[in-house]
């Protein structure tokens, strides 16, 4: 089955019970047994519930994994896998991460004695030369969220294979149809549902996959005592968005190019990060590992000056926090998804104050560069 397809027949999209075309809403926090001994495969939505399974049975086809499971936001998925580590184990992660992964790594992992070091994630041999005897786990996002850097999927698991590493890889930005991490050898992939594979900006998801048997059974496990499962209306929501995943991303991501492009030869950008434009340091790794560029980029402004009158000049964009959204989302990451790191780590990464970050929706690709072009002239 190719992609459109398996988005609408891939996994469970009739319900086994009415023939439904839509599955059902199961809208209950417990379900009734025969007896004490048996049950009907659910007995409590912390534990599973149908609709739930549904969204698992999805991101396992989309992922072609063994296993699904479903959160409820990308950052519980994220904080399952971290809550794989034990005190004294060593993680390794690029600099460039989403703010919410680098916060919990920080400030939270450090009070459990669970220690990392961040390295640039471009460089495979800065993976190698991090490693030291308690490394449990290479945490990857690539392309990174919001400087959009590439890390080489295959040389880098084939480094924590030699090493007998884990690999957990946050796939939010290629979504699952346009890159496939468990196929170059991660073992374990993360996505913030809430973005691309949901695509209305209306709920918060997590998913996760893996082929790996053990490995699932300890995430199931942590869904199930962090209490961190996918609520059941959002699971509908996100069964209902998912369907016409490709279709949206098909426009997003011409709209992306188009605009990268157009952006990149504008006076007044400094420089524009996308893994689809030949210019990007790596893009040829990309194009190796993923199928597009993907729908988002990032641009500097030509001075910190002229940021607030941009956001003020663009009517059509939402200015968010967000991303993935059918409607185009500008975003600072500077006060807005990095606002959580310390300054200098912005800086140190590349957040400056004159970054900003653009989410393409599915508008037509003129109206938008003529929206960025009066904001910008
Ligand atoms: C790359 C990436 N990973 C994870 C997350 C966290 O996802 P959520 O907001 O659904 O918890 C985000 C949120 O912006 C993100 O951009």
């Amino acid at each position: 089955m190719k992609t459109n397809t398996t988005l609408l027949h891939g996994y469970s999209v009739i319900d086994k019970q009415t023939g439904a075309a839509s599955i059902p809403k199961y809208q209950t926090s417990t379900f009734h047994q025969e007896d004490v001994f048996h049950h009907t495969g659910y007995n409590y939505t912390r534990f599973g519930n149908p609709t739930v399974t549904a969204v698992e049975e999805c991101i396992t086809s989309l992922e072609n994994a063994s296993y699904g499971l479903a959160f409820s936001s990308g950052m519980a998925a994220i904080n399952a896998v971290l809550f794989m580590l034990s005190q004294g184990d060593h993680l390794i992660l690029g600099k460039n991460i989403y703010g919410g992964t680098f916060q919990i790594v920080t400030e939270f992992l450090t009070r459990f004695g669970i220690e990392h070091t961040f390295i640039d994630e471009s460089d495979v041999s800065a993976w190698e030369n991090a490693i030291q005897p308690n490394t449990k786990l290479f945490y990857l996002e690539t392309p990174s969220n919001p400087l959009l850097t590439i890390t080489d999927l295959k040389a880098v698991c084939n480094l924590a294979k030699k090493h007998h590493i884990l690999t957990a890889c946050d796939n939010t930005f290629m979504t699952p149809i346009h890159q496939h991490p468990l196929d170059l050898g991660v073992d374990i992939v993360i996505h913030s549902a809430t973005k691309f594979i949901n695509g209305h900006s209306d709920i918060l998801a997590g998913l996760i996959a893996t082929n790996n048997d053990e490995l699932y059974l300890t995430l199931k496990k942590h869904q199930k005592a962090l209490g961190s499962i996918l609520g059941v209306e959002d699971a509908w929501l996100l069964l209902r968005g998912v369907k016409t995943m490709g279709l949206r991303m098909e426009q997003s991501v011409k709209n992306a190019s188009k605009i990268a492009d157009y952006l990149s030869k504008h006076k007044e950008i400094k420089a524009v990060y996308y893994p689809g434009l030949s210019t990007h340091p790596n893009a040829a790794i990309h194009k190796q590992q993923a199928e597009t560029g993907g729908a988002v980029l990032s641009f500097e402004l030509s001075c910190q000056d002229k940021v607030a009158d941009f956001f003020n000049k663009c009517q059509i964009p939402i200015v968010a926090v967000s991303l993935g959204g059918v409607e185009s989302i500008l975003s600072y990451p500077w006060t807005m998804s990095h606002a959580c790191m310390p300054e200098e780590e912005r800086i140190k990464m590349g957040v400056t104050s004159t970054l900003i970050r653009l989410s393409c929706g599915i508008e037509d690709s003129d109206d938008l560069i003529s929206d960025l072009e009066n904001a910008l002239n």
